[in-house]
């Protein structure tokens, strides 16, 4: 076998064989010629480059130890020998790690399309939409479109207009949030006032719904809260009766509880309608029997109801000699509460994920 063995290198092993010193100049010669042709593969290939010459026990360190020996002629010389070599080195260790690193991120970055994908953290609707869309859907089968109207609103459209007097104990039923005195600018406390919003704009026939979220200024507890969601309703047309007005409430009630659901109205008292009721409906949980969620009454109140109040149409600039109509206006949360038998209202808006990941939808 034939191995071409280098002059220099000859020369240097012959040294060394012989215990003389090898000069400077031949080991930096060496060095520059290993360094150049050093061979690399990842990042563990440049950390050996960088501990063989760089490093405190490195070759080139080494060389700059010895180069107190050197004669002081010959030391401008290999002063800049040494250096250009240490920065040769050097800026070959770098790029390799360079290249180590960009060969990794690319072999991290590489696609496998056959690999099966990771699933997506999907969230899941609010339990207070699913109900929303729940009973938007109900209503829009029968021809209900859908309006909104803000959040801020004037007295007139929350309170004056909806035939609740100045002064009226009615009034201080719906505890307000006042956002400004004289005139008065406060946060709704119903949907009823989307109801003068459209009546005001837009003459009958009118059939729509309006969900939304109202504030009152309540003690916060299990069953009460300062914000929480109605779906308000209103149909006003020529010859509007209470009988459709109870036909389209049972309609509602079976569709959103069950077919099996009875429905009941009780007579009540809301200053924009005339007559007034609220509904209630069979408690889905004890199927009337009685259970702590209806109190043991077998009936759970979901809803107020009436036909607009004649004073109201003419507020909003509509005849009331001409067409009547009814409204209503249904509570979110309390019915999700009944179809969930969520316990306490709170949970509603404390967002804790462990409660809200437990309601799914179809809608
Ligand atoms: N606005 C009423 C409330 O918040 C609910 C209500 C009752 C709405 C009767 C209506 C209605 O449209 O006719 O307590």
């Amino acid at each position: 076998m034939y191995f071409r063995i280098p002059q220099r290198n000859l020369l240097y092993s012959l040294l060394k064989l012989l215990n003389r010193p090898i000069p400077m100049k031949d080991k930096i010669d060496k060095i520059l010629k290993d360094i150049e042709s050093y061979k690399f593969d990842g990042k563990e290939a440049a950390e050996q480059f960088r501990l063989k010459y760089l490093s405190k026990k490195g070759q080139i360190t080494d060389l700059f130890s010895q180069f107190r020996h050197v004669a002081p002629e010959e030391r401008k010389t290999f002063g800049k020998l040494l250096n250009d070599l240490k920065n040769k080195a050097q800026s070959i260790f770098d790029e390799a790690n360079k290249q180590a690193s960009a060969q990794e991120e690319k072999g991290s970055t590489d696609i496998d399309l056959t690999r099966p994908s990771l699933s997506a953290p999907l969230g899941s609707r609010h339990p207070v939409s699913i109900v929303r869309n729940k009973m938007t859907d109900i209503f829009s089968r029968i021809g209900f479109t859908v309006e909104e109207g803000p959040e801020i609103e004037n007295d007139w459209h929350n309170f004056t207009a909806l035939n609740f007097p100045e002064e009226h104990p009615a009034r201080d039923m719906q505890d307000t949030f006042f956002i400004e005195k004289d005139p008065d600018i406060l946060l709704r406390t119903h949907t009823s006032s989307v109801q003068v919003r459209v009546m005001e704009n837009s003459q009958p026939p009118i059939r729509s719904i309006f969900p939304g979220r109202v504030f009152r200024n309540e003690a916060i507890s299990a069953r009460s809260h300062c914000i929480f969601h109605q779906v308000e309703g209103l149909y006003i047309d020529k010859d509007v009766s209470f009988a459709d007005l109870k036909q389209t409430l049972y309609y509602f009630a079976r569709e959103f509880l069950g077919q099996d659901t009875r429905v009941r109205f009780r007579p009540s008292y809301f200053p924009f309608t005339e007559p007034s009721a609220e509904m209630d409906v069979s408690c889905q949980i004890c199927h009337g029997k009685g259970c702590n969620v209806c109190k043991y009454t077998g009936w759970l109140e979901i809803l107020g109801c009436g036909m607009v109040h004649p004073n109201v149409l003419d507020f909003c600039k509509i005849n009331s000699k001409k067409y009547t109509g009814y409204a209503f206006g249904i509570g979110i949360e309390r019915t999700a509460m009944m179809m969930y038998q969520v316990k306490d209202i709170r949970l509603y808006y404390e967002n804790d994920i462990r409660f809200l990941k437990q309601f799914t939808s179809a809608i």
